[in-house]
């Protein structure tokens, strides 16, 4: 049986060389991403819009500004994101599909339609 997924979130939180973030910001926003999730039941790999992963990675190239947040497939990277941030990321562009274009510092090339671009 395969699982269907729906988003990787990738979190630059506790960086070995800490460039983009102080470490005990980005550890806060990654126990605050894990408690959205579950209390989301986004984890859950039955869910009919398919599972949301989360990787906590230790440098997305950014390296300011953080912490970063890389959301896949739509390649889309947030800064600053903060553990209130995180959740209102989650709320709203994971599970109601809108990005919060305030937050965002890069877009991997794309189709943009919903930006208006
Ligand atoms: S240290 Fe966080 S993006 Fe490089």
């Amino acid at each position: 049986m395969s699982t269907l997924v729906s988003h990787h979130l990738l979190l630059c939180a506790t960086p070995t060389k800490a460039s983009c973030c102080d470490p005990e910001v980005g550890a806060a926003s990654w126990e605050s991403l894990k408690r959205i999730l579950r209390d989301f039941d986004l984890e859950n790999v039955k869910r009919t819009e398919g599972v949301v992963l989360r990787s906590k990675v230790d440098c997305l190239r950014i390296c300011r500004d953080g912490p970063i947040l890389l959301i896949w497939p739509d390649g889309i990277w947030y800064g600053g994101v903060t553990p209130d941030r995180i959740e209102k990321i989650v709320l709203h562009h994971v599970i109601r599909g809108n990005p919060l274009k305030e937050w965002i510092v890069r877009q991997t090339p794309q189709k943009l339609s919903w930006l208006g671009e």
